[in-house]
């Protein structure tokens, strides 16, 4: 266990979010509040045991917030670390948000409540706290092309039952979301999309503030994720966060790590960050993120730093033969 230094309890009050909580409220919907510091489960399949040990570990040092995804093949394993977290800890289902989502290959409107189901049943849950459309593509084999706005109807009609607390969305460009908006009852309470230092999206982060809508940041340590490659292979790829000069200086001054800079940023601009680790002091280090006080000027200095670089890692628009993110940067 990791205790919150008093130090992090008045970056908090600064930041506006109390300890227990650490939260970021919604507002569509019902009143709920999202913890700003999440973790994530992406790749995080060493094998079950290290699976379901790293959520545990994550839930005893703090985090109330886990990211999963069937995709991601583990939501068993990330269920049993749930499970055993929550034991630990002597703490309830509804002390923890869980987040999961709807595959590609479920978009017909009559597989998207079967999908959660087997979600749910995959992570020994009762529901879940959010549910996204992962991505505005269906990639059902041999079927004609189903809207995305068909998909989000049946994701609405989730809402009448008691198996999920908030719908949201990833991974969608503005026509997409305006479309979506214009076309439904309930607008998305969350969307998920990448963002960090080299990829800022300010307006595109502003856009949805402005309209009630709360942003998740994926991969907000950026390119530190090995499936990205090796950075500095290519000419346009920036330095690992972790050299990054401007944000190593920041963390020098500051009495943090790059990682913690990166994810302080994100929580300071008002979005939720879900950085995922296989690893317990990584884990930890990347919690104490909450702890880690910026000045006003760090954050001008990391908006130079995505002056100077742009760069999305995740995109599968060529792969998938579909544009993706049209109108954003990085594409
Ligand atoms: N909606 C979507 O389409 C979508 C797309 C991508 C990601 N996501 C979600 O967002 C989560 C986070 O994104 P991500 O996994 O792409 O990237 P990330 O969390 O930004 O980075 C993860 C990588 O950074 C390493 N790492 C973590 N903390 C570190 C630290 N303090 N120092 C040095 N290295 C560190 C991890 O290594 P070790 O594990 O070896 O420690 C891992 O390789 C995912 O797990 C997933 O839940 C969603
Ligand atoms: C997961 O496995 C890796 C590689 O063996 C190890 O370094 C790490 O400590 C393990 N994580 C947990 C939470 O047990």
């Amino acid at each position: 266990m990791v205790p919150l230094t008093s130090i992090s309890i008045v970056a908090l009050a600064l930041l506006g979010l109390s300890i227990a909580q650490n939260q970021i409220p919604i507002t569509p919907n019902t009143p709920s509040h999202i913890p700003a510091l999440g973790f994530g489960t992406w790749n995080l399949k060493i094998s079950s045991a290290n699976t379901s040990a790293a959520v545990s570990t994550a839930i005893q040092i703090g985090y109330r917030h886990i990211d999963c995804a069937p995709i991601y093949g583990n939501e068993k394993d990330v269920g049993k670390g749930i499970k055993d977290g929550l034991e630990e800890m002597g703490l309830k289902r509804e002390d923890v948000w869980v987040t999961s989502k709807l595959w590609n290959d479920h978009h017909e409107p009559d597989m998207v409540e079967e999908a959660l189901e087997q979600t749910l049943h995959d992570l020994g849950l009762e529901y879940l706290d959010l549910y996204l459309m992962h991505w505005p593509v269906a990639s059902v084999p041999g079927k004609s092309i189903i809207s995305y706005i068909n998909t989000w109807h049946a994701m609405e009609a989730l809402l009448t039952t008691s198996k999920v607390r908030q719908i949201g969305i990833s991974n969608f460009s503005p026509h997409q979301l305006h479309h979506l908006i214009s076309s439904s009852t309930h607008k998305p309470s969350i969307h998920q999309f990448e963002a960090h230092p080299y990829l800022q999206q300010t307006d595109w982060v502003k856009w949805h503030q402005d309209h009630g809508i709360r942003v998740t940041a994926y991969s907000p340590l950026a390119n530190l994720n090995p499936v990205y490659g090796s950075p500095g292979k290519s000419k346009d790829t920036p330095p690992s966060l972790l050299e990054n000069k401007e944000i190593s200086e920041i963390a020098e001054k500051r009495g943090c790590t790059n990682a913690q800079v990166a994810l302080k940023w994100g929580m300071g601009r008002g979005t939720s960050v879900i950085p995922k680790s296989s690893h317990t002091s990584r884990i930890e280090e990347n919690f104490e993120a909450l702890g880690c006080d910026l000045e006003e000027e760090d954050y001008d200095t990391i908006s130079e730093v995505g002056k100077k670089y742009l760069k999305r890692f995740n995109n599968p628009s060529e792969g998938w033969g579909v544009p993706l993110y049209e109108g954003l940067d990085g594409t």
